[in-house]
């Protein structure tokens, strides 16, 4: 079977990424092969993690670039260079710009730790803790230029408890995100096309 080349961006711990890429290495038929992992953060433990799996692991530090569009270009050339066809962005913390975003249109997820449409963007545990939320949970949507707005492949739900703390309720979530992640590739890879390669520098 061909697998699906794939990156993952990261800018942190990257457990995720280490979940997604043990997935890929110890199952033959799991549809995505990951080939690439990107940090704008150079120091990101994630990276390191990477490497240690044999993944090659770059560092492309946004503070280098004058512009985001310098930036971007710079990981458009690495994904271009190990033939990415799809991206999964797992604790990414760069906003892309919509050249980027339509460049790799229906190419890339992103996971989220709230049940979108509700809390996009940053601190949802706090946010869901403050409103009283009974549930929380993860989503794993399609990457648009409307932040976290992408059609949702999947979420799962975690109860909150009553003495929950931002940090509790987020190591909670967390534990379910890994599995979700791992579901969610698979079934956004089940009818994917990979690219013409001869089309393939036009990404
Ligand atoms: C996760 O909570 C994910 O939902 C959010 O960023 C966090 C990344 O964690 N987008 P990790 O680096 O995968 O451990």
């Amino acid at each position: 079977m061909t697998r699906t080349r794939t990156a993952i961006l990261i800018s942190g711990g990257g457990s995720n990424m280490e979940a997604l890429i043990k997935a890929s290495q110890s199952d033959p038929d799991y549809p995505a092969e990951i080939v690439l992992v990107i940090s704008n953060r150079p120091k990101a433990a994630g990276l390191t993690k990477a490497a240690s799996l044999g993944i090659p692991a770059v560092a492309i530090d946004h503070k280098d670039y004058d512009s985001r569009e310098d930036f971007e270009a710079e990981m458009q050339r690495q994904l271009i260079s190990h033939n990415v066809d799809f991206i999964c962005c797992a604790g990414f913390m760069r906003v892309l710009t919509g050249q980027f975003v339509s460049n790799w249109a229906g190419r890339m997820i992103n996971i989220h730790p709230s049940l979108l449409p509700k809390y996009k963007g940053l601190n949802t545990h706090a946010r869901a803790i403050a409103a009283r939320e009974p549930w929380h949970g993860a989503s794993v949507h399609y990457v648009t230029a409307d932040l976290d707005s992408g059609s949702v492949i999947t979420q799962i739900r975690v109860k909150v408890d009553d003495d929950d703390t931002p940090e509790s309720l987020s190591q909670k979530v967390r534990a379910q995100e890994h599995n979700l992640y791992i579901r969610a590739l698979k079934f956004a890879l089940l009818d994917f096309t990979p690219r013409d390669p001869s089309t393939s520098d036009k990404r």
